[in-house]
């Protein structure tokens, strides 16, 4: 879901639509908006993409929220689409996150004579602000007293009918003030309003913001607080799709620029060391027994890719677990043990779960992410920055690619630590990482080959991606981003377990697609391969040399990169993926029941 907010001299309609239609990435199953005007709040809202959202003519709307949802507590209907009001229209709410005792708190006001008309659990706050106010409380006053009823999770703004103002709080969800001359914005996500102002204040959970007279004023515990001003360090164009058809494909194209930031001032190659700005207390990485990383998606499997990567560095056992799955039960000695969460956007409600079930069991953490100021750099003892620029597209490219590349130089840099690396180990693979954004550029040079591929298997029945060691992971993520864009049968199988049951599944309708490259033990992975086109299964592989090739149908080179192969490989299987999906003219960057961030349990 999104949030937006303006307290501005412009015209505060066309800025908020504005504002979700930048947002509506992240949730976009209705959308609407109020508008504080001469007459009073106008309140719009309707089903759909922000697209079906028109602006209303509200004379003197200097002052609006607005909001794009993706549902959790009732189906998309222009009923359940945010603005909530009370009993009144004369108070707007938008709201992202859940709140968990809603039930509770809409039978005592039921009970109170209120009455609801959609099935959110968003619409209590309106309804308890109404009560606040009534009581005669200022609209700040009953902000701060209708949230402490509330449990869960939230990121709330709302605007009064009388009152020429934007209050806005959160508790576990985002929300980032935007400083402009002459004005003030709100919002769950800087792209809502990069291209206005890259002047921001991150709020903390628990703080409550005011937007008054193109200014923000930040309250903690009824007091005024001193929040600093940081500057976003990309502007609007890094946000907008720049010729490409779809924001998935120009992040595709993004990535060795992605890679080069993520890499930037990290590698000393005369001294064979990963330089990270990272602190952990002395001993404390030498005397670890165990890294867990936590995550979900696309970034579950950046995690796996880094716990191989580790335990062959690093000397120490590392594993990858789903975040949703997380649990503290039984685990070693908590003081010798790091939890990392990785996750793009640092809002994702499952990981951030476990990291609080890693924090609460006394493990330090550390925190992955692209994502400044977002919650898991909040919520964990350090973070790390996969710097990688924005990325749009539901389905995860770039992010995927600079998530590996940073825990690849976290793994070198623990591994000296431990001492478990030589200087001269230790630059072979920062020579293959620096190699990282070269290697990627060919890969896109040759984009039209994996289109011709894909044409040729658009209607296979079902796709089958696999691949051993670093190769596993990037298997499961090939076949997780065709699943997601092109709403096709695939998936991911490490290459030996083929034979013990998918085999089973195998016909001449169903491509194999395979990693054969360095750092996946390619011989015995071809031997599954030739498996599945002894059944009539056509073969395509990515290959880099190291192995005899010639029995494929398709074959992809990628130039070899040492570990970090693989990860070059991963571009075709996006390619790929992005082909086969255009083909059958998908929704690319917003695929059908998807969000970008998926803020709820
Ligand atoms: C959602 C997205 C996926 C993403 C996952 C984890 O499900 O659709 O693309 O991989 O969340 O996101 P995170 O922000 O934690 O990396």
């Amino acid at each position: 879901c999104g949030i937006v907010g303006y307290v501005g001299d412009d015209t505060a309609g066309q800025i908020v639509h504005g504002g979700l239609e930048n947002l509506d990435y992240r949730g976009y199953d209705s959308a609407g908006m109020a508008l504080l005007g001469d007459d009073g709040l106008t309140i719009t809202k309707r089903e759909g993409e922000v697209s079906n959202l028109s602006v209303p003519t509200v004379t003197g709307a200097t002052c609006g929220i607005g909001h794009t949802r993706w549902s959790t507590h009732g189906p998309p209907t222009d009923t359940n689409a945010h603005p909530h009001t009370g009993m009144s229209d004369d108070i707007a709410v938008v709201h992202n996150g859940i709140i968990e005792n809603y039930e509770e708190l809409r039978a005592t006001l039921v009970a109170d004579g209120h009455e609801f008309t959609s099935e959110t659990d968003t619409e209590v706050v309106p309804h308890l602000l109404e009560r606040e106010l009534d009581d005669g409380r200022d609209l700040r006053a009953a902000l701060e007293s209708a949230v402490a009823k509330l449990e869960g999770s939230y990121a709330i703004a709302t605007v009064c009918a009388d009152t020429d103002r934007i209050v806005a709080t959160r508790h576990e969800s985002p929300l980032v003030v935007g400083h402009d001359d002459d004005a003030a914005f709100l919002a769950s996500d800087v792209t809502a309003f990069v291209e206005h102002t890259r002047d921001v204040t991150y709020l903390e959970d628990g703080d409550i913001v005011t937007l008054a007279d193109g200014d923000a004023t930040v309250y903690r515990d009824g007091e005024v607080v001193d929040r600093p001003i940081d500057t976003v360090e990309w502007d609007a164009t890094a946000a907008e799709k720049g010729g490409y058809d779809h924001y998935m494909l120009k992040e595709i194209h993004e990535q060795p620029t992605a890679l080069r930031q993520a890499l930037s001032g990290r590698i000393d190659l005369d001294r064979g060391t990963a330089d990270l700005d990272l602190t952990f207390p002395a001993g404390f990485l030498d005397s670890l027994d165990e890294i867990q990383f936590v995550a979900c998606g696309t970034s579950f499997y950046a995690a796996e890719y880094a716990a191989q990567l580790i335990e062959s560095f690093a000397d120490v056992r590392a594993t990858a677990e789903l975040a949703s799955e997380y649990t503290v039960d039984g685990g070693g000695d908590p003081r010798r043990t790091l939890t990392v969460a990785v996750t793009q956007s640092g809002e994702t409600a499952d990981t951030l779960g476990a990291l609080r079930r890693a924090n609460g069991g006394g493990i330090r953490t550390l925190a992955v992410t692209n994502t400044l100021g977002s919650t898991v750099t909040r919520d964990a003892d350090d973070s790390l920055f996969i710097r990688a620029g924005p990325e749009i597209g539901v389905a995860a490219t770039k992010t995927f690619a600079s998530q590996v590349t940073t825990l690849a130089l976290l793994s070198v840099f623990v591994a000296q630590e431990r001492n478990a690396l030589s200087a001269a180990d230790a630059r072979d693979v920062l020579t293959d990482l620096r190699g990282l954004p070269g290697a990627v550029q060919q890969v896109l040079d040759d984009a039209g080959d994996v289109r011709e591929a894909a044409t040729a298997f658009v209607d296979a029945s079902a796709y089958f991606f696999v691949g051993r060691a670093h190769g596993y992971p990037v298997a499961l993520e090939g076949a997780l981003k065709l699943k997601e864009i092109a709403y096709d049968h695939a998936e991911g199988f490490a290459a030996g377990e083929l034979k013990h049951g998918p085999l089973a599944l195998v016909t001449e309708d169903t491509p194999i697609l395979a990693v054969l490259t360095e750092g996946t033990r390619p011989e015995e992975t071809l031997n599954n391969v030739a498996e599945a086109q002894t059944r009539g299964a056509p073969a395509i592989g990515i290959v880099d040399g190291s192995v005899e090739t010639n029995s494929l149908d398709t074959a992809f080179s990628v130039p070899s990169l040492g570990p970090v192969t693989p990860l070059v490989a991963n571009v075709y299987f996006q390619l790929f993926a992005y082909a086969i999906a255009k083909q059958q003219g998908r929704s690319i960057d917003k695929p059908r029941n998807l969000a970008k961030s998926v803020t709820v349990e």
